[in-house]
């Protein structure tokens, strides 16, 4: 065989290693030792580095090395790097990294943008480097620098992304902020439904949780729950306070509300669907007596559904101006009677599946049963639960 194919058989199968060892899945200071072993082990050399450069910081980090005292390294300059041609490998004597015992110099590029350094120590075999041999480090040189690029732009990137995770949780934050701060100012008109909004908020998304739906439907229902009495913001305060019973005149100013939550949270782009039509009907009936709409059983979507028996269960276990407030298993007998006319099934069977998992402590964090009469008998209300669970789950 002749020395020139040899040479060419030699640089091939060194590629063909250092191409290997660039596209493996390994992480990325994995791949630079692989690919920092193929070099060494090419070019039989005792010593040798690559080095990062941080831009940011002006300076360059030691990636993978052998040989070399750590101090020496500190010696390698970004700005005499950075006035080198690009990937071109430069036997060294006059550099201060020479005295430590490096022959060959790379300066790392792609394109415009410095990336760091490829150094080597003198070879074991006779002889200096050859001009095929600095030919082959200049092809290496390459790949390595575009390897060190991808990483930092892979790191920017995952940076970048970070900081939008970061900037939509800090918003999301401000966003319920400024929801609870509504529904305080809803709550604070009328005094006797403290919280009301807050506890169907809770009611309403665990139900919708126990159903299955996704953790943005979620938080759309909850959002929903909220809102859903922000028209009583434009109701005047001595009528939603009143303790005496309404003229049919304050009736319908009173049920205005709905209509006027709808017009106020259709002007805002909410990143849920539907919270202007929940907030809308939560007075309707199945049986189409509710207002302000007169809808009916398939006009009426499952978000509706959950928050009319979550607005309504609360409005029972709450006191208001006009009545004490009810027992909780009053409350829910209530809500088996009104069943087919006021409340869907599946509905009320889910509310009670979570109800009796929040009494046995099979839920971490309850949602309804904290803001329950603490002197209700837990153990009369989980029987009654059971006993509906049982009714409705019957085929
Ligand atoms: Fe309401
Ligand atoms: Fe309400």
């Amino acid at each position: 065989m002749s020395t020139e194919l040899k040479k060419a058989l030699y640089n091939i199968s060194a590629l063909a290693d250092l191409g290997q060892a660039i596209t493996s899945e390994d992480d990325f200071h994995e791949k630079i030792q692989s690919v920092f072993y193929v070099i060494t082990g090419t070019f039989l050399v005792n010593k040798g580095a690559i080095l990062f450069y941080e831009k940011a910081n002006d300076k360059l980090t030691i990636l993978t090395q052998k040989g070399f005292d750590l101090a020496d390294l500190d010696l390698v300059n970004p700005a005499e790097l950075k006035s080198l041609v690009k990937n071109e490998p430069r036997l060294i004597q006059d550099s201060p990294v020479a005295v430590a015992g490096a022959e060959i110099l790379v300066s790392l590029w792609v394109r415009n943008e410095f990336i760091g350094a490829l150094l080597l120590g003198g070879k074991l075999t006779v002889g200096p480097y050859t001009p095929e041999e600095l030919e082959l480090l200049n092809v290496i040189a390459n790949q390595i620098a575009i390897t060190l690029n991808n990483h930092t732009l892979f790191m920017e990137l995952s940076d970048k992304l970070a900081e939008n995770r970061r900037l939509y949780e800090e918003m999301r934050h401000i966003y319920h902020g400024t929801l609870q701060a509504f529904a305080a100012a809803i709550d604070a008109k009328d005094a006797y439904t403290q919280n009301h909004s807050y506890r169907v908020a809770r009611y309403s998304a665990a139900i919708a949780r126990e159903l299955g739906w996704n953790e943005h439907e979620i938080e759309g229902m909850y959002v929903a729950g909220y809102l859903h009495d922000v028209g009583k913001l434009a109701i005047s305060n001595d009528l939603l306070n009143k303790v005496t019973p309404f003229t049919p005149a304050e009736r319908a100013e009173i049920r205005k509300h709905s209509t006027l939550s709808h017009d106020i949270t259709v002007k805002i782009k909410f990143p849920w669907k539907n919270v202007e039509d929940m907030v809308w009907h939560h007075h309707e009936r199945l049986d189409g007596s509710g207002y302000p709409d007169a809808l009916a059983q398939d006009s009426l979507s499952e978000g509706v559904r959950i928050l009319t028996l979550a607005d309504s269960f609360d409005a029972m276990t709450s006191k208001r101006p006009y009545r004490k407030r009810m027992d909780v298993q009053s409350a829910i007998g209530e809500l088996r009677k009104c069943l087919e006319s006021q409340f869907d099934n599946k509905i009320l069977l889910v509310f009670c599946k979570v109800l009796e998992k929040e009494i046995k402590g099979n839920l971490p964090e309850p949602d309804i049963l904290p803001h329950l009469d603490s002197d209700s008998d837990l153990s009369v209300i989980s029987s009654l639960l059971e006993a509906i669970i049982k009714e409705l789950s019957a085929p």
